[in-house]
């Protein structure tokens, strides 16, 4: 065995790193070594390496792809660029659920308040918009004076008062990934199992979880929309965070339409508020089924139910009798939040402009490009180009017809809401390329198609890359 000076003496004597090294070994294929690894990521984190070369190394990295060891080692390396969260001393068990990104995707606004309603603590580290999808942090933050940078002192404050928080990652707390994930949505450099899964891990890692939730898209919205590619990232990230010690689940679900009615920032908080109020549009059933399904498995991980049927019970029964509505609005006042906008939620929407495409044929709402409908919403000011930019909280698309609809000629189809009349005409043409109607209806798509458990992923991930 090696004694301590002797590593150290190697330590000291191994070759300094330069990332324009680095960048190379990864454009020509080369496979990085845990040291070249860290370096990159503590470099994003410190602003060490400038952008040009990170954005550079995205790109090679994108192409090449990572080995399951380099991304570990991405995974583990972001995770340890900043502080973490100790939620042991809360006294209960910290569990998260976090997507691999949809459109119309609002299930963290019904998940988090139901399982803390449920006895279970939600330290949960979030997102912003990030290509075609929308981000959890810019639809909080169209509350007025709601904080998503809170110090770990002011976050866990909130959890022990709520059971759940919702914040955003920070110069201190996970700031690889903040730098990073800006970036990836400026260069094209999402849509990487690796990249998405160091991305997702680190924050939910350096939040210090006793057991994870993911929801792995599939289907034309997700960032990979084949089945077998979406397998893959959900085995991924459940076999990485396992071997880093936190208790995961994947659930694969369907992308292939937007979730519930809304996609967009304010809007999508109004749907979500209507559900935790106990209604029950039929438009958003799809968002109701799923966020108790997900909210049934954080509630059984987290030991406050002995199945994920009973943790599913539970939640709805957190979700009708106001609980987690309460924990809700507690989350936003501890954060900041005027909880008064939800009295009149129609009042506070102000879109710019807004604009009802119809139908122009009868006949059924069969496909969705919901890839496409995730750029429209982002165009019509919902989303950024440049990083840093302010996005609209009053943009997006309400949708009027789901999948399975039979709609009649001039019928309907949506509401576009943007910031200004100038930014409707490209969301239009976009939204009417990408809704299909056709003859005969479509084919029932499971909501939840496979859930992968440590022994599933591993098995998975042994026999893909054979
Ligand atoms: N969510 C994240 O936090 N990162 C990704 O890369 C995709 C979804």
């Amino acid at each position: 065995m090696m004694r301590t000076n002797e590593a150290e003496t190697q330590i000291a004597a191994a070759p300094p790193l330069h990332m324009i090294d680095i960048i190379r070994k990864k454009r020509d294929g080369g496979a990085l070594d845990e040291r070249e690894i860290r370096f990159v990521s503590d470099g994003a984190a410190s602003g060490s390496i400038p952008q040009e070369q990170l954005a550079a190394w995205l790109m090679a990295a994108w192409i090449r792809g990572f080995s399951l060891d380099e991304t570990r080692a991405l995974t583990l390396a972001m995770r340890d660029s900043g502080e973490k969260f100790s939620p042991a001393r809360l006294g209960k068990t910290a569990v998260d659920k976090h997507s691999s990104g949809g459109v119309g995707d609002k299930t963290s606004f019904l998940v988090a308040p139901l399982a803390a309603a449920c006895g279970v603590a939600v330290p949960m580290i979030s997102g912003r918009a990030l290509g075609h999808t929308g981000g959890t942090l810019d639809k909080l933050e169209s509350i007025p004076g709601y904080r998503t940078a809170l110090s770990l002192d002011e976050f866990e404050a909130v959890l022990r008062k709520c059971g759940a928080s919702i914040v955003s990652q920070t110069p201190a707390l996970v700031p690889a990934d903040r730098v990073l994930y800006a970036l990836r949505d400026r260069t094209g450099t999402v849509e990487n199992p690796s990249l998405i899964c160091a991305s997702i891990l680190s924050k939910k890692l350096a939040a210090g979880l006793d057991a994870l939730v993911l929801d792995v898209k599939t289907g034309s919205g997700a960032f990979l929309r084949d089945v077998q590619q979406a397998e893959f990232l959900a085995a991924l990230m459940v076999a990485t965070a396992e071997m880093a010690g936190t208790r995961t689940v994947a659930l694969l679900t369907d992308m292939g339409q937007p979730l519930g009615r809304a996609a967009g920032n304010w809007i999508e908080l109004v749907e979500s508020i209507e559900l935790l109020r106990g209604k029950r549009p039929a438009e958003s059933e799809d968002l109701r089924e799923l966020s108790l399904i997900l909210a049934g498995w954080m509630i059984y991980l987290g030991g406050q139910a002995d199945t994920p049927e009973s943790g599913y019970e539970r939640a709805e029964t957190a979700l009708m009798n106001g609980s987690g509505l309460r924990v809700f609005l507690g989350m936003v006042e501890a954060q900041g939040g005027g909880v008064s906008v939800f009295d009149d939620a129609e009042k506070f929407h102000k879109p710019g402009a807004t604009e009802v495409v119809n139908a122009r044929e009868s006949g059924f709402v069969t496909e969705m490009d919901t890839t496409a409908l995730g750029w429209a919403v982002q165009r019509l000011g919902a989303g950024r180009e440049k990083a840093g930019e302010p996005v609209d909280p009053h943009a997006g698309i309400l949708f009027h017809a789901r999948r399975g609809a039979q709609v009649e000629r001039g019928q309907p189809l949506a509401t576009l809401y943007a910031t200004t009349p100038a930014q409707l005409a490209e969301p239009r043409a976009i939204l009417e390329r990408a809704i299909n109607i056709s003859k005969a209806p479509p084919d029932a798509v499971a909501l939840v198609s496979r859930i992968f458990t440590r022994d599933s992923a591993e098995k998975y991930l042994q026999n893909a890359i054979r």
